[in-house]
């Protein structure tokens, strides 16, 4: 072979490597409505800047005849690009080769870049469309996904790493996206379980279909598998590279800082209005959100699962924040094991990549009842709790209206090393609602009274009293637990004027091998 025909012999060999499985099954997958691995690639990076490793690698097992059936790339394609001009580096797993279905080879291919990603300090994207372990392998695929959970695990909390499921993910297989920061399922086209319908069938006699086993709309809703539900690969593309936007590299950068065009002092008039003069009455806490932020930009996550709170990304003068916050429109706003467990990682996530937390607090207390105690609300309201007190990151609180209870000390309050911690005027931060207490302090006197009218009337005066003395925000900011009690329609400038104070903060956890938050 002369240097021409090597060279000639490479693109022939390149164009064979990137039709995958064949066209046939290529044409099969877009009949799905799935696009292709490599199409996927194209999508999410910035156009021209992919740069694809391991392109040659084939699988190397001769069990099942199939040493005769052998294709380029086996079955998972990887390598670095760009987005938004910033290096990440990616996997897509490739249907058309064997289902994309694991091997050693390619399970090799995956941790590659991994490693590198790791070097880099790079973020990691996974995208999930396989039928699982190989099935003609056998362990050696089983210790691949091994070696791929361990890299998950390494790569925690030093670089960011995102998964999209766009097909199917089943068996062990969902714990290399279970064990990443964030998950993005396509609606129709993908599903997660660890046991699927046959099974459960055999085992439970329960009959289910993928979908409502495992599809996009059951995880984004009931189990919270997954934080975000993309109409379809599109849309959900185009989440990452916007989630990606408010995150830094890795751990040891800041997000970077977008231009903001929105003033920072803009006064938002509506803020004096949107707290109803009845404290039962509910309002959309997303409005604040959105009318504090930089040019009303909110990536809310978890949209449609423990909607009790709102957790997602903004800016403030162009810096990422994390927003979490009670939603009074949702159970009051109560905070239960959902929503405790939704916030907390959510907090742990932000703490471990440098974005400050911006904390908007209108809850009533904890949920009560015995199904919240059987499951076990002690354990995984301390989630939340451990997860805002261990934060070393800025940590600004603004209490719109009741702060009751445990829930006070938990929503990122002074005592939890909140730096800097507001209230509106109409905030209430009290032991109790005014009912409860009322009912705890007078009961034996409530009970004493035998006309009911008169024993209404001296409720609703006890209630008055109480309301008077403690449904307001003096009290807490008269021991300096609240810093300012600030006017609503000012939220913005304040909270960016303590940002840019704090971004400089330093602060750090005692020596310890790792904390021992309650799992
Ligand atoms: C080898 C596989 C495969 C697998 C699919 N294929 N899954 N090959 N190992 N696990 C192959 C098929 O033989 C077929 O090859 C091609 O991929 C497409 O599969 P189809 O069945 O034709 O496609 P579809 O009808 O869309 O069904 C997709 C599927 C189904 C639902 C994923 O293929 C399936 O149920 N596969 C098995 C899933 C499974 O049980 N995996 C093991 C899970 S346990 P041809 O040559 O015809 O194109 C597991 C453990 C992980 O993964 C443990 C980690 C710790």
């Amino acid at each position: 072979m002369n240097n021409q025909e090597k060279i000639k012999q490479l693109i022939d060999l390149r164009v064979e490597a990137k039709l995958g499985g064949g066209e046939k099954r290529i044409e099969a997958q877009h009949a799905k409505g799935k696009f292709t691995a490599r199409e996927r690639i194209a999508m999410l990076l910035d156009e021209g800047s992919f740069e694809e490793y391991d392109m040659f690698v084939k699988h190397r097992c001769d069990n099942f005849g199939m040493e005769k059936t052998k294709f380029m790339g086996d079955g998972v394609v990887t390598g670095q690009g760009t987005i938004d001009g910033r290096v990440v580096y990616v996997y897509a797993q490739d249907f058309t080769v064997f289902g994309g279905s694991l091997s050693e080879t390619y399970a090799q291919k995956i941790c590659k870049v991994m490693d590198m990603a790791m070097k880099v300090g790079a973020p990691i994207i996974g995208i999930n469309d396989s039928g699982g372990a190989r099935i003609q392998e056998g362990v050696t695929a089983l210790a691949g996904y091994a070696e791929i959970f361990e890299r998950n695990i390494m790569a925690s909390g030093v670089v960011p790493q995102i998964s999209a499921i766009f097909g199917p993910c089943a068996g062990g297989a969902v714990y290399s996206p279970a064990l990443t920061d964030f998950i993005i399922m396509s609606k129709n086209t993908s599903y997660m379980f660890v046991t699927g319908p046959k099974v459960v069938k055999t085992v439970t006699n329960e009959i289910v279909t993928d979908e409502q086993l495992g599809g996009a709309s059951v995880h984004g809703s009931k189990s919270g598998v997954t934080h975000f539900v993309a109409e379809d690969e599109e849309e959900g593309i185009l989440l990452i590279r916007k989630m990606l936007s408010y995150m830094p590299q890795n751990n040891l950068e800041d997000a970077p800082l977008v231009p903001c065009d929105d003033p920072i002092d803009r006064l938002e008039d509506s803020l004096n209005e949107i707290i109803p003069d009845n404290p039962n009455k509910p309002y959309d806490v997303k409005d604040v959100i959105h009318a504090i932020v930089d040019n009303n930009e909110f990536l809310e996550i978890h949209r449609n699962y423990a909607q009790n709170i709102v957790v997602g990304f903004a800016r403030f003068n162009g810096a990422s924040v994390g927003i979490v916050a009670n939603q009074p429109n949702y159970l009051a706003g109560v905070l239960d094991i959902n929503a405790s467990r939704k916030a907390a990682r959510f907090v742990r996530f932000c703490d471990a990549f440098n974005i400050p937390l911006v904390t908007l607090v209108d809850v009533p207390g904890f949920l009560p009842g015995t199904a919240q105690e059987y499951g076990g609300i002690i354990m995984h309201g301390a989630k939340l709790l451990f997860a805002y007190g261990e934060a070393t990151v800025p940590k600004v609180t603004v209490i719109l209206r009741k702060s009751y209870g445990g829930a006070y000390c938990v929503m990122s309050s002074k005592h939890l090393r909140g730096d800097i911690n507001y209230s509106w005027p109409t905030g209430e931060i009290a032991v109790m609602g005014p009912k409860g207490a009322i009912e705890v302090l007078k009961g034996k006197k409530i009970a004493e009274f035998t006309d009911e009218n008169e024993r209404n009337e001296y409720i609703a005066k006890a209630e008055e009293d109480y309301k008077e003395k403690f449904a307001n925000p003096y009290k807490a900011a008269e021991y300096g637990y609240i810093d300012d009690v600030i006017e609503p329609r000012n939220t913005r400038f304040r909270i960016i004027r303590a940002l840019q104070a704090l971004a400089t903060k330093k602060d750090v956890m005692p020596p310890k091998k790792h904390t021992n938050i309650p799992l």
